[in-house]
Order: C-alpha cells, then sequence, then structure tokens
C-alpha cells in the first residue's frame, strides 16, 4: 500500500523567485525518485486557468474584493477535485505554485477582507486539507517588484500600490509565525545560489520525512 503524498505549497509576493524555485525542487526531488505533481494557483486545471485569467486581466471596472476571492476558492474547488486530491490519494507529491496562504495575503492582507471569511471559504472548499510544508520565500517588497517588472507588462495585482504589497508580504509573515511547525521561510533577496543551497537542504529533510512515513 503506497502512503499519501506530500503536499507541498510555495509561496510568496510577486517576483520573489517562486517559479524559479520550483523548478529546481522539481528537477532536485525527481533526482530522488520522487514522483511529483507540479501545478499553480490560481490555475492548475481548464477552468482554473480560464479563472485565472479573469483574475489578472487588467481591466476599467474595480472587481470587488469578495468576487475576487470566490473566483479564486472556484478556481481552488475544482483544483482539488481533478488535481490535488487524486495525486495525493495515489501516493504522488504536489508542488504547487501558490496556494490558500496566498489567499489569507493578498484577499485578506492586500484587499484587506475579514479573514473570517477567507476561513469559512477554506473550510467548505477545502475541508481538512491543507499543505504538509510550506516554503515562503520572502524578499522586501521592491526586490521582488525589480525583479517582476523586468518581464514586462504588468497584471492586475501587479499593478497595486506598494502599500497593497507590504501588506500581502506582512500577512505572509504573520503565517509562517502561526504555522510555523509547516513554514520554512527563506530570505529570497540573497544570491540565487545561496537560496538554492537552502532548497537543496529543503530536498533532504522532506525526502527522509518521506522516507519515515512509508509504511
Ligand atoms: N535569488 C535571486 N536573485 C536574483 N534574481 C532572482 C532570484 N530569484 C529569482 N530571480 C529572478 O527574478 C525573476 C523573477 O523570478 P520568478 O519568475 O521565479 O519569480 P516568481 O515569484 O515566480 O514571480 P511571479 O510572482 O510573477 O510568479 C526572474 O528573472 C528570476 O531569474
Ligand atoms: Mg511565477
Amino acid at each position: 500500500m503506497q502512503g499519501r503524498g506530500l503536499f507541498i505549497t510555495v509561496e510568496g509576493g510577486e517576483g520573489v523567485g517562486k517559479s524559479t524555485n520550483i523548478a529546481f525542487l522539481e528537477r532536485h526531488l525527481r533526482e530522488r525518485d520522487i514522483d511529483l505533481v507540479l501545478t499553480r494557483e490560481p490555475g492548475g486545471t481548464a477552468l482554473g486557468e480560464d479563472i485565472r485569467e479573469l483574475l489578472l486581466r487588467p481591466r476599467d471596472e474595480a472587481v470587488a474584493p469578495s468576487a475576487e476571492l470566490l473566483l479564486v476558492f472556484a478556481a481552488r474547488a475544482q483544483h482539488i477535485a481533478r488535481v490535488v486530491e487524486p495525486a495525493l490519494a495515489a501516493g504522488r507529491w504536489v508542488l504547487c505554485d501558490r496556494f490558500t496562504d496566498a489567499t489569507y495575503a493578498y484577499q485578506g492582507g492586500g484587499r484587506e477582507l475579514p479573514v473570517a471569511m477567507i476561513r469559512e471559504l477554506e473550510r467548505l472548499v477545502q475541508g481538512e486539507l491543507r499543505p504538509d510544508y510550506t516554503l515562503l520565500l520572502d524578499a522586501p517588497v521592491e526586490v521582488g517588484m525589480s525583479r517582476a517588472t523586468e518581464r514586462g507588462e504588468l497584471d492586475r495585482f501587479e499593478q497595486e500600490q506598494v502599500a497593497f504589497f507590504e501588506r500581502v508580504r506582512a500577512t505572509y509573515l504573520q503565517l509562517a509565525e502561526e504555522s510555523s511547525g509547516r513554514y520554512r521561510v527563506i530570505d529570497a533577496s540573497l544570491p540565487l545560489a545561496q537560496v538554492q543551497a537552502q532548497l537543496e537542504e529543503v530536498c533532504a529533510e522532506l525526502a527522509a520525512c518521506w522516507g519515515v512515513r512509508q509504511p
């Protein structure tokens, strides 16, 4: 009997290096023969990617924060049902670029929606499902923004003011403090080689913990 897979999420603000470091983690975990599903939120399914496009596209009409929140959770419901749960149940690991902590950070911290509202949707949509391990790539807002803006056109979130991203960052750091058991915070303002040296340690720790969990 194969044990349930590990659910790993990578979090952090704009341009901190999530995609770059997920590719690095993928390579190192596959080298350890770990069967891995790589995915992202919002997105990860055909429906979810359509919702992502709706969420990110800049528009003249102001989007109600609660409408944004419900779209995020609609995409998440589909993602959990079609990708995350089936993979974990089959013993595969899921490595996800952002998950519900991003909702607390962006819609809770950034948009200032009540935490209770997010918690309620989390319970309704996810039941007991929570990440086993979360890597927070943390960097001063200016560092991430300057990396992100080098890529060109800004999406609807990237067009926000600095104060928005400061609230996002502060919320992430608060979550990491509250759930320190599953969180690992990495200083993403360091040179990439130093970030990735720490990620190699993370891979070794995760593989060791997986070995112990196997029936
Ligand atoms: N530690 C680092 N030092 C310097 N540059 C970095 C570092 N990490 C990532 N970068 C560079 O910063 C840019 C943004 O990285 P990346 O796309 O991985 O960030 P992201 O967090 O996925 O961004 P987004 O929030 O937009 O998805 C890339 O050009 C990447 O090469
Ligand atoms: Mg990315």
